[in-house]
């Protein structure tokens, strides 16, 4: 059964039903688009409903004067340590008030504060309080609840528990549909003109994660099969701060969000010294990249005998359950009291700051394919992404991919699929060996023998399967986005941003200040393509490197609307 049997029709395919995909199909609908949307799991099972600190924007007459579109423009520059695209950043970021603005308009509430302005906190990297939030600690359960709430009206169809196998292609490769199974394993096809990968990250490449069980790299490796670049996967961010369960936890772990230190809290070890003293001039609100590395290098020195995790004390907090509702029941189901004493915590795969190649209206190098959200490297992250810039993220692209998809359908540039497709087949490695050698040598602090190791432990256990299993697609997405990570890990010899060598300690910005773009060989390895210098392109930084390499790559069809 590798040919599909049945058959459904749109004019826009949304992968994901997280904060981008969500709102791209609210938008498309408006537009007069027929929207189909599938998830793998039941509506709310995405990383949306899990982010906790909120959605980073300024917005008027809600904020002290003082904190700008501008600030939060260089902040998110500055924490991306060199990489990001500044004309991404400059769009995305600006587009935050109205994507909130939207938002709220569509039924989400949001804190307020006791002067009846919204309630704003402070998180890792930031200048100024300008992080909204909901329900305390409870931001993208709300962003979540309200975006479903809104497609529940019957106008934008939801397939659940269907996964997105393999991008359906036109014999000139352009994307004109979606090959899925359904949730009998039964594979069909959704012909449409246009799909927006909208399918989040991949934390499950690491046995520790804030992520749930449905981040495996699902969208990344359907954009690389069907032609698609990536550029930045190196750059995978470590939350500070997870709950510490025990030595060896396993899967997603209960997140403590940043802005708990924004109102106050601060690292301390075993020892009761502090952790960011002396580190960072921010110390406890330093950028996240900075914070994570710092504990992983403490912890390395088991100060008081402990080797695993740190601790945030949060005991000056007055009122820690009302104002951190969702972090508070975690602790307390781990038997801790965060008024009474310090909370353990460690580092955990968060976010990928890197993903498939795209500009701020969703488009990638492949005619009908998009891309918004975590999946996708939009250039507003660079190398260590701004605490609470991803769901802003989400609400901006979602909305400009929704209009890029209505735009191309009027100009008449998308293809109806004429082909046929079939279920592929594509390496996969084994799971648990895979996260095991990804945590022990590709999380923080990598050297080339060790990236090797993964290398060697991926060629052992990966074979050739045709992708006719939920799990099978999962595992063959993990594995291609580990190859693509550690790939670009090996080549990119220096420190920077979340991508932490303890062979090459310093940044080098005279030889790395530049994106590495990884594409697929016809036999499913991920390669790098020829490196490009940003002085390479002048005047164009890194983003033009970037789509002078992926012109190059895909043959320059369809990018002259890509990302330069
Ligand atoms: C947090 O609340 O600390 C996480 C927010 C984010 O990852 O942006």
């Amino acid at each position: 059964m590798n040919t599909p049997l049945w058959e459904a029709r749109a004019d826009l395919v949304v992968v994901g039903t997280g904060v981008a995909g969500l709102t791209a199909a609210l938008r498309a609908r408006e537009l007069g688009l027929r929207v189909l949307v599938v998830t793998k799991g039941d509506q709310p099972d995405g990383n949306t409903r899990w982010a906790q600190g909120g959605v980073a924007v300024v917005l008027p007459g809600e904020h002290d004067e003082g904190d700008t579109v501008d600030a939060h423009v260089r902040d998110t520059l500055t924490a991306g340590a060199g990489l990001c695209d500044e004309v991404a950043v400059d769009a995305i970021i600006a587009g935050g008030p109205a994507a909130v603005q939207r938002l709220r308009e569509r039924g989400a509430v949001f804190d307020a504060a006791r002067d009846g302005r919204l309630a704003r906190t402070r998180e890792g990297g930031h200048s100024a309080f300008r992080v909204v939030h909901a329900g305390g600690d409870a931001t993208g359960a709300e962003v979540e609840r309200a975006l479903l709430a809104a497609a529940s009206d019957g106008r934008v169809p939801v397939l659940e528990r269907h996964i997105a196998v393999d991008a359906v292609r036109t014999p000139l490769g352009q994307v004109c549909g979606l090959l899925v199974l359904d949730s009998h394993g039964v594979p069909g096809v959704l012909t449409a003109p246009a799909v927006l990968l909208a399918s989040g990250g991949l934390g499950q490449l690491y046995q520790a994660t804030s992520n749930p069980e449905v981040a495996t790299g699902d969208g990344l490796a359907l954009a690389l099969r069907a032609g698609a670049v990536a550029a930045d996967v190196e750059f995978v961010q470590f939350h500070p701060t997870v709950l510490y369960t025990g030595r060896g936890a396993r899967g997603r772990c209960p997140l403590v969000t940043e802005a708990v230190r924004g109102e106050g809290a601060v690292l301390v070890d075993a020892t009761g010294a502090r952790v960011m003293r002396g580190v960072h001039p921010l110390e406890d609100l330093a950028p996240r990249d900075v914070v994570a590395a710092a504990i992983t290098r403490h912890m390395a020195g088991a100060p008081g005998g402990v080797d695993d995790h740190v601790f945030l004390d949060a005991t000056g907090i007055s009122d820690f359950a009302r104002r951190f509702p969702t972090v508070h029941a975690a602790c307390v189901t781990a038997g801790v009291d965060p008024a009474a004493q310090p909370i353990p915590v460690a580092p955990a795969a968060h976010f990928a700051c890197g993903g498939v190649v795209s500009d701020v209206d969703g488009r990638t190098g492949v005619t009908g394919l998009y891309a918004a959200g975590e999946v996708a490297r939009t250039g507003l992250h660079g190398a260590n992404r701004l605490a609470s810039n991803s769901l802003l993220e989400g609400l901006v692209v979602g909305t400009r991919a929704a209009e890029a998809v209505a735009a191309d359908l009027a100009l008449g540039v998308l293809a109806r699929c004429t082909g046929s497709a079939e279920l592929p087949v594509a390496p996969v490695a084994d799971r648990d060996s895979l996260q095991r050698v990804m945590s022990r040598y590709a999380a923080i602090g990598r050297d080339a023998e060790g990236l090797a190791v993964v290398g060697s432990v991926l060629d052992l256990s990966t074979v050739d399967r045709r992708l006719d299993t939920r799990e099978l697609v999962e595992d063959a997405a993990l594995t291609v986005a580990a190859r693509a990570l550690i790939a670009a890990a090996a080549q990119r010899t220096e420190s920077r941003g979340c991508h932490v060598r303890t062979d090459f300690t310093e940044r080098d910005d005279v030889g790395w200040r530049r994106s590495q773009v990884v594409r697929l060989t016809p036999s499913g390895q991920p390669v790098l393509a020829d490196p490009v210098t940003a002085g390479a392109v002048a005047g164009a930084g890194v983003a033009g490197a970037v789509a002078e390499v992926v012109a190059a790559v895909v043959g320059g069809a369809g990018f002259s609307r890509g990302v330069a």
